[in-house]
């Protein structure tokens, strides 16, 4: 292998471009080149690439977003799409790819690996933490850093106005921001699509929070349709409880920018190198990730398909605590 393309697709997340910065200099030290993709896949579509070297990444590691730039490539989930994308990665005479992303962004790599036969290792990068084959995924940390500081202040109002707050968080699909942030801002109750809940059981929690003397209350709630969502959620105990002063805030995209915490920083810097490393031992098809503070590789067809199973033990944290 003698040159690298590295992309970054799918949903931003803060330290994204510490995972680059650390793919660039990793080819540097093997004396191997990078290039750039922008735009995830659609720059090989579209043939946007740029040449990288250690100081095309100067200070990056603090930046949130990616300087790549990220798309969710339609384009690309076609054959004719992936066959530009080949003839363009074919013309700059790209040896093998690094894929900063999340399941979706491997998906696709995956199936441009079985129709071209290109190299690949996927970085796990997204603040959901929904990838498997990795305790932390890129971004995560920082996202829940992110929804503690807002809960934080939120809690304020709620404590000075005596107010119930509901707070959406993001994790389409996967309760690990929903949950940790939960258990990390004091939450009194926790809705995450992993776990069934009812407006009842909430409302069985916001009652329990009265009678044992709270006079305020954070209730976090997962994305998605769960029990119809966020204001429908608030609507139902309004409507049971119309002496609660309600409030929804809704954190958004937020949770997806700012600088990268530490945890991040290094997160991506190990994964980027171990990527680099994985390519030139011959490694392909995937997933460099993090287990028990070990850099680990796990098959992409795993990655996509498993889950990480929420921890039932924190499921308790968050129960004993809000007592
Ligand atoms: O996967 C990351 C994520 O931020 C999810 O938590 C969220 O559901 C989704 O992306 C939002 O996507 P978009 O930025 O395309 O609206």
């Amino acid at each position: 292998i003698k040159r690298i393309g590295v992309l970054t697709s799918g949903g931003d997340a803060p330290g994204m471009n510490a995972a680059l910065r650390a793919v660039v200099r990793a080819c540097k030290y093997y004396q191997i080149e990078s290039i750039g993709i922008r735009q995830g896949y659609e720059g090989l579509i579209n043939n946007d690439m740029i040449e990288l070297g250690p100081r095309s990444v100067k200070n990056i590691i603090n930046q949130g977003g990616t300087i790549l730039k990220t798309a969710r490539s339609t384009e690309f989930r076609t054959p004719e799409g992936r066959k530009k994308a080949y003839e363009h990665l074919q013309k700059n005479n790209l040896d093998a790819l690094v894929v900063i992303g999340g399941d979706g962004s491997f998906t696709g790599a995956n199936i441009f690996h079985k129709e071209y036969n290109v190299p690949f290792i996927g970085i796990p990068g997204t603040i959901d933490n929904d990838i498997f084959g990795t305790d932390f995924t890129i971004g995560y940390d920082t996202a829940l850093n992110t929804v503690v500081e807002a809960v934080d202040k939120l809690r304020d109002t709620a404590t000075s106005h005596d107010r119930v707050f509901f707070v959406e968080v993001m994790g389409r699909d996967a309760g690990f921001i929903a949950l940790n942030s939960g258990i990390a801002s004091g939450a009194q109750d926790i809705l995450i699509p992993e776990q069934r809940d009812s407006v009842e059981d909430l409302c069985d929690s916001l009652e329990r929070s009265e009678e044992s003397g709270k006079k305020s209350s954070i209730v976090i709630i997962a994305e998605g349709e769960q029990l119809g969502g966020v204001y429908e959620i608030a609507k139902q105990v309004k409507a049971r409880h119309q002496e609660y002063d309600i409030r929804v805030t809704v954190l958004g995209h937020i949770q997806r920018g700012g600088s990268p915490t530490c945890h991040d920083r290094v997160l991506a810097s190990r994964l980027g190198i171990a990527a680099v490393e994985g390519l030139l031992e011959g490694k392909t098809n995937l997933m460099a990730g993090i287990r028990s503070n070990k850099i680990v590789f796990t098959p992409i067809d795993e990655a996509i398909i498993k889950h990480n199973e929420i921890d039932t033990e924190l499921i308790k944290v968050a129960n004993i605590l809000a007592i």
